[in-house]
């Protein structure tokens, strides 16, 4: 049934099939027909910093940056899902075209720039959706917000959510933002996640309730530059880190209609690498945050093998836009099955 659907959606452009697609889960969801329709969600709960996931396959960030969506997305049985990239005020993002499909890879180029409503409006959503699965929160910073100042957007995405995220992700792996990818090293990453750390404690006081702070990074770092940012990781005690965002490195899709698009790029051509950077982080981190594994997982084959480089938990992106809903589940219960064994 997804392979119709797909044929369809691919018949528009990136941008649009996307924006359909939602609608149309949305509408589904409204009139009760989405139920019918896909498989019961997986129960495989995990415990990962605190939180107990039904299951242990996400949403990744960016599909639904809003939380426009919630309540048709979480009945499609992810164990969670990842709202954002959220930034304080909205802003629109780069010019369209700025998503294009290349099927022949199963990949995607993808330069949007962070576009969304703001804060406010994804704090209302958040509050009108309320969902079985968890929820992460993913921050990002504005445009017009100089990269030494990122900080302040961070602190004021991390103030307005806290109450009613299940974890927050900080993002500073979006190759879209001029800069924002500098943040991930040296002391830049630490004078941005000390005060993080400082105002998750300040609202865990004042909440009663301890948020989980996570990191997103890059798939595009040496061994070197990653060995760093693991014990900066340590060193300030994040809770958890999201391996990986897109990659620059375009070799992959090189000939290939769009393949010389700029922007990130995701999907089949991503799997290796993220899986690689998984396995090096894993090891760095020697079990002291938890890997939430993301780049190219396109079967329950690949979501074991992500688990098995180190990873707790996984999202998924441009492989559900291939493959579809089925995947969900497919992943969810091949990951299940490795603990019974
Ligand atoms: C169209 C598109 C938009 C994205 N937007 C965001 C975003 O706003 N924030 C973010 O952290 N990651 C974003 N991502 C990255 C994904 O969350 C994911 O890390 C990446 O695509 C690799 O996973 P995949 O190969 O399964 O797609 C986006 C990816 C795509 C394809």
């Amino acid at each position: 049934m997804y392979s119709l659907a797909r044929k369809l959606l691919f018949t528009l452009s990136g941008e649009a099939a996307h924006q359909v697609a939602l609608e149309g889960l949305d509408a589904a969801a409204k009139l009760r027909l989405l139920k019918p329709l896909v498989a019961d969600r997986i129960k495989a709960p995990v415990t990962v910093m605190g939180l107990e996931f039904p299951n242990a396959v996400g949403l990744a960030a960016g599909l639904d940056k809003n939380a426009d969506h919630l309540l048709g997305l979480d009945q499609l049985g992810f164990g969670f899902i990842e709202v954002g990239t959220v930034t304080p005020r909205p802003q629109p993002g780069n010019p369209k075209p700025r998503l294009f499909r290349i099927p022949k890879q199963e990949a995607i180029i993808n330069r949007m720039g962070f576009n969304n409503k703001g804060l406010d409006h994804l704090i209302q959503r958040v509050k009108k959706q309320p969902i079985n699965g968890l929820l992460g929160i993913n921050l990002g910073k504005n445009l017009t917000t100089p990269v030494e100042e990122a900080v302040n957007d961070y602190l004021l995405g991390l103030e307005g959510v806290y109450e009613l995220a299940d974890y927050v992700t900080v993002n500073i792996s979006s190759p879209n933002t001029p800069g924002l990818r500098n943040l991930q090293y040296g002391e830049a990453l630490k004078d941005l996640l000390q005060p993080l750390k400082e105002a998750q404690a300040r609202l865990a006081d004042t909440h009663q309730r301890y948020v989980p702070l996570v990191v997103k990074v890059a798939p595009d770092m040496s061994e070197e530059e990653l060995l760093s940012l693991a014990a900066t990781l340590r060193l300030l005690k994040l809770d958890g880190v999201i391996a990986t965002n897109t990659t620059l490195d375009k070799s992959a899709v090189e000939g290939l209609r769009y393949g010389k698009e700029a922007g990130g790029l995701s999907g089949r051509p991503l799997t290796e690498k993220a899986c690689d950077i998984t396995r090096q982080l894993a090891n760095a981190l020697e079990g002291d945050l938890p890997i939430i594994g993301v780049g190219g997982i396109f079967s329950a084959q690949d979501a074991v093998a992500r688990i098995e480089a180190g990873a707790s938990l996984i999202q998924v992106y441009t492989g559900f836009i291939y493959r579809g809903p089925s995947l969900i589940g497919q992943c969810a219960e091949a990951i299940a099955g490795m603990k019974k064994t």
